[in-house]
């Protein structure tokens, strides 16, 4: 495809999504199909012959958007807020047209400065403590979910803890969680190894709004570590996507701290609501933790897939994460002059997601 066939094909897409958006509240939200009934609108293998672009449109218009369900509909309600923006959405046009894969700082350096530098000026906004900004041993990174979020932060902790008892001690490792936490936690444990009986799902009543109690778990920690266990991973929430339960974090975080625990905030969902001043309270006690994370694509105007996380100590995450072979070794890298995200994550490619960038500007315009 040449320069101009992209600017055709581009403007007639972007002519295409427009149209979409004007007419969006005419479909109906779930879609109506059946299951399987795709497979009966397209061939049975890939067509041998090129089709035209239009035919392409005209498809997707007939066969796809009725398999569609609208999220981005003004009728939608479904799980949680999910909404992007126009600037969302021309940035992750950059985003696909410059195709960066920004594994280390060598493979692109403006990928990686400008999203450590939009990270800082999103915990600014936050106001979250200085710790977690990239000038000191903290920083920012985007990961595509949640549920990566709390993965990696539990992979550094259980890695932490193991290098001061020893490995084999992981099956006396627990882990602490209201039951109105997301099931992200869950399958982190699982994949981190955790003893299912080792990972405490504590009871959340109406009567604390679903929210932790910090006596039960002291309770439960005590009694943990009476019969020998290792209390290592707490984490709490703000806004739980089933009840919006905000935990006590400055309570909680105390308790995390005494016992030597790594403190993970799960503000997945509700978090972008905290740039907001009159919100910021529901973070109040995040200085207690090590880690932070707020989904940008949940109520944030960004496109999905962009999940911001904070820590405290990014050694943690680099030492559990890093490899380091030899066709990945550069200068910059070996110099320890740069950030390599790839250690902060558990793919080893990553893209260059301008739609957050793009958002904060835009957000800052209000
Ligand atoms: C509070 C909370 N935590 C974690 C998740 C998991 O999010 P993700 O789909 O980004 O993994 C969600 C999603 O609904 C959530 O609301």
């Amino acid at each position: 495809m040449d320069a101009e066939q992209l600017r055709e094909y581009g403007h007639k897409m972007v002519d295409f999504i427009a149209d979409y958006y004007k007419t969006i509240e005419n479909y109906p939200v779930l879609s109506q199909v059946e299951p399987g009934y795709l497979r009966n609108l397209l061939p049975d293998s890939a067509p041998n012959q090129p089709d035209s672009f239009q035919h392409v449109l005209d498809d997707i218009q007939t066969k796809i958007l009725p398999g569609v369900t609208h999220w981005q509909s003004p009728n939608y309600f479904a799980y949680y807020p999910s909404n992007s923006s126009v600037a969302g959405f021309v940035g992750e046009m950059l985003s696909a047209g410059l195709n960066i894969v920004g594994f280390s700082w060598i493979t692109s350096p403006a990928a990686t400065e400008l999203e450590m530098i939009v990270l800082d000026w999103l915990g600014k906004m936050l106001k979250l403590p200085e710790d977690f900004l990239s000038a000191g041993q903290g920083g920012g990174v985007i990961q595509g979910t949640a549920s990566e979020a709390v993965l990696v932060v539990l992979l550094a902790a259980r890695d932490k803890i193991l290098r001061g008892v020893g490995k084999g001690a992981l099956e006396k490792l627990v882990v602490y969680a209201s039951d109105q936490t997301h099931s992200a936690l869950q399958k982190a444990c699982q994949i981190a190894g955790i003893y299912p009986e080792n990972f405490k799902v504590l009871k959340a009543n109406a009567s604390t709004n679903y929210a932790l109690s910090p006596e039960l778990l002291s309770e439960t920690i005590s009694k943990d570590l009476a019969h020998g266990l290792i209390p290592f991973f707490l984490c709490a929430n703000v806004g739980t996507t089933s009840s919006t339960a905000v935990d006590p974090l400055l309570a909680l975080g105390k308790i995390a701290k005494s016992n030597g625990m790594w403190f993970h905030v799960d503000a997945a969902y509700a978090g972008s609501a905290c740039v907001c001043p009159e919100f910021r309270h529901y973070i109040d006690g995040v200085e207690e933790a090590d880690s932070f994370n707020m989904n940008a694509h949940k109520w944030f105007l960004t496109n999905f897939d962009c999940s911001a996380l904070w820590v405290k100590d990014r050694s943690a995450l680099v030492q559990a994460l890093s490899t380091n072979p030899e066709f990945l070794k550069n200068k910059a890298s070996q110099a320890n002059l740069v950030v390599d995200y790839k250690d902060w994550q558990i793919p080893l490619g990553r893209r260059f997601r301008f739609t957050t960038t793009c958002d904060i500007a835009d957000i800052n315009n209000y």
